[in-house]
């Protein structure tokens, strides 16, 4: 079985996600999006609730699973069974970062990176500026679901 895993930190998912884990769904027998546990970093979601999110927004496509890992993303590939790991590219300012981290997983563990490039719909989007847009009170109804939309307004009224 051809399996890919799309990792991130989805706080909260985005369109520029989805589309990405919509291509590769169509690409690989199965996806595993691969939810960051990051303890130095503190979102405005809790990991269940990023995966509740991506589970609702992914629900149309059979052969995409949610999971969370920690540690390093090798492990969580090899734990998988993944030897691909999917990634997008908004722009040229992406790449280097990517790069770097697509050699240092190569070179950790043999797993490969595949990049592919982002929808121009969504080349400038990012769930920190989706957040931003909707603390504001902009319309992000382009750039995320609407129910996620609706959670994202709910939690930065309580902030
Ligand atoms: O959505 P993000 O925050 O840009 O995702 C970054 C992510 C999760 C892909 C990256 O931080 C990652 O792979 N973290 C796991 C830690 C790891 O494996 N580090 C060494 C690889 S270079």
């Amino acid at each position: 079985m051809r399996r890919a895993v799309c990792p991130g930190s989805f706080d909260p998912v985005t369109n520029g996600h989805l589309d990405i884990v919509g291509r590769a769904s169509r690409l690989f027998d199965e996806v595993v999006i691969g939810v960051l546990i990051n303890q130095s970093k503190s979102g405005l979601f809790t990991i269940d609730e990023r995966i509740e999110m991506l589970r609702e927004a992914t629900a149309e496509y059979e052969n995409v699973r949610v999971a969370s890992f920690h540690g390093l993303l090798v492990d969580f590939c090899r734990a998988q069974g993944a030897a691909v790991v999917i990634k997008g590219l908004r722009a040229v300012s992406d790449f280097d970062y990517e790069l770097q981290m697509a050699q240092m997983n190569i070179g950790l563990s043999g797993v490969e990176t595949l990049f592919m490039p982002t929808n121009p719909l969504y080349s400038f989007l990012s769930s920190s500026l989706v957040k931003d847009v909707v603390k504001w009170g902009g319309d992000a109804s382009s750039y995320v679901p609407d129910f996620v939309g609706d959670r994202l307004a709910e939690r930065l009224k309580q902030n």
